[in-house]
């Protein structure tokens, strides 16, 4: 048994090693889950082991895995490698600045970092079960503070650095988040961005954040509000003088909530999706280590931002997990140059590249100057997340990057998963370009036609869903348990909507064709429509709107919107950009129409619904066959948006 000793743990007993080994696990995950995750999950520390395995109906829906467990996933993320892997590097961050100099964390500094933020946050009043939103760029005192909430039970909420302020008030609101850790701004390229401000703006709306911690990074003028706003390095000093006191790690049940991300759905409302400590834990490092087939000493490198789950799963909580070292990188891509990802391959001997299409993309534009003089010959296993990964991209990425060594993983899941559920493992099972392939042992993938009848056999195509737990799924949408089960149970009974569509073909491989649902997926980011409409209606002049996406040569998704527009404008251009500047300040700037057409009217049917399929295909591009049009209310409306296309 393996409770409460420290054992080695860079043997991982539930690595897969062999295609053989894959299909035994996969069976026997079939015939008992149950026994499965309780062996996989028992190489893991806990103060104490769970009572039950897993209790579960997907009608409320209902999912607790490892319940009665207790532990804490800083223990297992940190404390346990303090043995043997204590001057190891757990943190390598990479600044944006490429002459500033970069910087390492050993599991000991870690430790020692994390215990005493962990007593900043004690300081100032933040108590397990209490929200904290962390508003900070790409710097390691994100992944300090994300495991300092771990560590002394509180709940944490990052919100990614490209929101607006509203956005914050909204998620600070439906949080309820009374604490906020961010820093005075960030950098990404060439731009900086004051985040402090940014969270002065949605305070004015949230009077009852008692408190802001600011960690200094750019030193750019902000205000302090005094009572509220206290600066990193005081509160640190203050630990300092206190003699450094320890920081044990807060006894959880293993169903306890780790963190609430936020993330858009078909209505205009983003939705909290909360994770839990156990299953989280256990589900992100078992996937962590199979998919890429993490050997002891790799360095990780994940290019994703902490504020998406990517950066949760596989920045943070799955590479440590499995004492890993993790590379944080504050830039882009694209600055100073397009080479600036391969100088980081090739600085830090990175033997894992996990990145996105629309990075591959943009990259590929730039040709292949960028790569000369570059060595990326340490480079063993690449990955892929976020959006489908055209074959153009795949094959750029499989030569010129993995010089045709390196397996490429595409892995397929969501903020929901809270893991990689359907992807290839590295170099164990085949790789299909285009293609997630298979699920990971545990994972129960199924298709669905639209009524619900599950689709058997190969060569098919269908809604994907999933009809059995998992331990990294979510467990429910915070303060809103209905809107949980309405979004992800209710459309299928006893089966988890993913709102993917999906191929199967012959040989049994998964082949993930984007999302069913008016959820489009910009760059990898999921971006609801209806928020977007809303944003847009709320600018002044703007009647009605209607968005959707179309295919962008390198955002994979782009944002097309129809815009209804009241006549007095002179300018359709300032207008256009005046419209993007209040999605901006709605939403973000990620969230910017790239396309605004002004109409007259929109295809509706009799009963007043838009009809997005045709909009859907005008923006595509496709003018014939727009389909049936005989049940709008006045076809004449087409044609107008048919001539007006932008
Ligand atoms: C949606 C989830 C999971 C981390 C990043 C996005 C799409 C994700 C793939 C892939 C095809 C993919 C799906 C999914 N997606 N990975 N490998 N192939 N599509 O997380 O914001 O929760 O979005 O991203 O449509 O539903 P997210």
């Amino acid at each position: 048994m393996y409770f409460e000793t420290k054992q080695n743990f860079m043997s991982y007993p539930f690595k897969i090693n062999s295609l053989e080994a894959y299909n035994k696990a996969r069976e026997q995950s079939v015939k008992d889950p149950e026994g499965f995750w309780a062996e996989i999950a028992s190489s893991f520390l806990w103060k104490k082991r769970w009572d039950t395995v897993l209790n579960w109906n997907f009608k409320e829906p209902k999912i607790e895995w490892f319940k009665g467990g207790k532990l804490n996933i800083t223990e297992n993320c940190i404390d346990r490698h303090l043995g043997t892997l204590s001057n190891k590097p757990a943190i390598i961050w990479e600044p944006n600045d490429p002459d500033e100099n970069h910087r390492v964390l050993t599991y000991r500094d870690l430790y020692n970092k994390v215990i005493q933020f962990s007593n900043v946050l004690k300081n100032n009043g933040v108590k397990k079960g209490d929200r904290v939103c962390l508003y900070m760029g790409m710097v390691p005192e994100l992944a300090i503070a994300t495991l300092a909430c771990a560590r002394i039970g509180a709940v944490h909420s990052v919100i990614f650095g490209g929101f607006s302020a509203q956005s914050i008030a909204d998620r600070l609101q439906d949080a309820q988040a009374e604490y906020i850790v961010t820093c005075d701004g960030a950098y990404r390229g060439n731009k900086e961005i004051s985040l402090k401000a940014v969270i002065d703006d949605a305070l004015v709306q949230c009077r009852f954040v008692k408190k802001v911690i600011v960690l200094t990074h750019t030193r750019t003028p902000i205000s302090m509000i005094k009572g509220r706003d206290v600066w990193w390095e005081d509160e640190i000093k203050k630990v300092e003088t206190m003699g450094n006191p320890d920081c044990p790690a807060e006894e959880m049940d293993a169903e306890d909530p780790l963190f609430i991300l936020y993330t858009s759905g078909s209505t205009g409302k983003p939705k909290g999706v909360v994770h839990t400590v156990g299953g989280y834990m256990v589900y992100t490092t078992y996937s962590f280590v199979n998919v890429f087939q993490y050997t002891p000493g790799d360095i990780h490198f994940c290019t994703a931002d902490i504020g998406w789950i990517t950066g949760h799963s596989y920045i943070v909580y799955g590479p440590l997990g499995a004492g890993a070292t993790t590379l944080i990188f504050e830039g882009i891509p694209t600055w100073p140059d397009a080479g600036r990802f391969w100088d980081v391959v090739d600085k830090h001997k990175v033997n894992i590249l996990y990145t996105a299409p629309t990075a591959i993309r943009s990259l590929m534009g730039f040709g292949l100057e960028p790569l000369v003089g570059k060595d990326l010959s340490s480079l063993k296993v690449l990955g892929s997340v976020g959006e489908p990964i055209n074959e153009e991209a795949w094959h750029w990425f499989d030569e010129h990057i993995g010089k045709k060594r390196c397996p490429i993983v595409d892995t397929w899941w969501q903020t929901e998963t809270g893991g990689i559920l359907i992807s290839n493992m590295a170099g164990i099972t085949p790789s299909k370009p285009s293609y997630a392939t298979l699920p990971l042992p545990g994972v129960q993938p199924v298709l669905v036609d639209e009524n619900g009848m599950v689709i058997e056999g190969n060569n098919v195509s269908g809604n994907l869903c999933i009809k059995f737990p998992w331990p990294g799924m979510l467990r429910t949408t915070y303060g809103d348990h209905d809107r949980c089960r309405t979004n992800y149970f209710a459309t299928y009974e006893n089966l988890y909507f993913t709102g993917d569509g999906c191929y199967r073909d012959a040989t049994g491989n998964y082949r993930i064709t984007g999302r069913v649902d008016d959820v489009l997926n910009v760059s990898g980011h999921r971006i609801g429509t209806a928020e977007v409409e809303n944003a847009i209606n709320m600018h002044a002049g703007v009647v009605e709107s209607a968005v959707v996406g179309y295919p962008h040569d390198i955002k994979g998704q782009g944002i097309y919107a129809y815009v209804i527009y009241d006549n007095t404008h002179d300018d359709d251009n300032l207008t256009r950009l005046d419209i993007n500047q209040t999605v901006s300040r709605i939403i973000g700037a990620i969230a910017k129409p790239d396309k605004i057409q002004f109409v007259k009217g929109l295809p509706k049917t009799r009963s007043g619904k838009i009809m997005r399929r045709i909009l859907r295909k005008i923006a595509e591009g496709e003018l014939e066959n727009l389909g049936d049009t005989s049940t709008l209310l006045d076809p004449s409306v087409v044609e107008e948006i048919k001539q007006g296309r932008v």
